[in-house]
């Protein structure tokens, strides 16, 4: 029975959900939404805190300062709450009412950027600000997600080694890109003990990340408008995107399953789903990871109206996709000591107590 006197000291690091019957192929999503805060971002938050402290940044008195759309910023706001430094969250209309309201519940400053940088979008906007902020009072620390390498350093640390011990014959793991921090992370541990594990990034249409087009983004968590500093694409097999039509889709096939997830998993499922149908991929076994759950989207991935006016009405679709319910093939590996009730808690509180390594 875990006891924790922390926000923090909480997380599920070892819960998956068998895809088969959704995608007819051997996908294990990796649910990292069950938090307190809701996401796989308090990682990441965890660790760019403890490395600030560790290194004399972050002292009594410091007030936190990110530029976040939204998951970052809860994880930092709790953190913050919890060990007494002040945040303030610098994020734009995208942001949503639930999200923003809970960072202040928690007592963070959230400000909210309307007037995009004539170069650098709403994201130059938001980075603008912070650097105002930082310039006129030396009590704030930005930690700066797209740049600071705690960021891939978190999932270096404890995702990619949770996966690693539940699928010791993992083939392809599917991981969605925002900073690239997870990314970068789970790929630079399999690939510094050289494993055969296939690491596939998956990418929204709109996001320039890999090299696509700049698009019209309006689901939050993957895809950049300007290249992340983080990625370093020798790290990283393959890349697939996919249409926010799709994600929206796939949510919300999920959720008539009974499975809520965020905008990002639709992505990196229904990308993963593609790619396991493009390679004929009967028997391998893969993960995907799920960043967070379905709450904060309600009133956008999970409302008609709004899916209808962006998308248009196949994006309202729930019909399972062909391939599905029909799992067939070569049974594939499944995970290291699977079965109903198997549970462990990791924390990721500051000082570390990480799982793995
Ligand atoms: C919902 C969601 N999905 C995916 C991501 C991307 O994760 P990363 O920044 O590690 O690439 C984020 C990041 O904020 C997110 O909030």
């Amino acid at each position: 029975m875990p006891v924790i006197s922390v926000p923090h000291d909480f997380n599920e690091e070892d819960l998956y959900i068998d895809l088969r019957p959704l995608t007819g192929h051997s996908l294990y999503l990796k649910c990292e939404g069950f938090n307190f805060a809701g996401s796989i971002k308090l990682k990441a938050a965890a660790e760019m805190v403890a490395q600030a402290e560790r290194q004399g940044r972050l002292v009594a008195g410091s007030v936190l300062v990110e530029s976040s759309s939204g998951n970052l910023g809860v994880a930092l706001a709790m953190i913050a709450a919890s060990e007494g430094y002040g945040f303030v969250c610098v994020t734009d209309a995208r942001c949503n009412l639930a999200t923003r309201l809970m960072m202040e519940a928690m007592g963070a400053r959230v400000h909210v950027v309307s007037q995009p940088d004539p170069e650098g979008g709403l994201l130059g906007a938001r980075l603008a600000y912070v650097r105002r902020l930082c310039a006129a009072d030396p009590r704030h620390v930005w930690l700066s997600q797209y740049t600071n390498p705690g960021n891939w350093q978190a999932h270096y640390r404890s995702t990619a080694p949770a996966i690693a011990r539940a699928f010791p014959r993992l083939d392809v793991l599917f991981v969605g890109a925002g900073t690239t921090g997870t990314l970068m992370g789970c790929a630079r541990f399999f690939k510094d003990r050289h494993s055969p594990v296939r690491v596939v990034a998956v990418d929204t249409m709109g996001s320039v990340t890999f090299g696509g087009p700049p698009g019209r983004r309006m689901i939050p968590g993957l895809g950049m408008a300007v290249p992340p500093p983080l990625l370093d694409v020798s790290y990283v097999d393959e890349v697939v995107r996919v249409a926010e039509a799709e994600t929206v889709r796939t949510c919300r096939q999920l959720a008539r399953r009974g499975f809520v997830f965020g905008g990002s998993t639709g992505t990196v499922v229904r990308g993963a789903a593609d790619w396991l149908a493009r390679h004929g991929a009967r028997g391998l076994t893969s993960v995907a990871i799920s960043p967070d759950l379905g709450e904060r989207y309600l009133d956008t991935v999970y409302q008609a109206n709004w899916v209808e006016a962006l998308y248009g009405p196949e994006a309202l679709d729930t019909a399972p996709p062909p391939g599905a319910e029909n799992p067939g093939g070569a049974p594939a590996g499944g995970p290291a000591g699977a079965g109903a009730g198997r549970r462990e808690h990791a924390p990721v509180r500051r000082g570390a107590r990480h799982t793995g390594r």
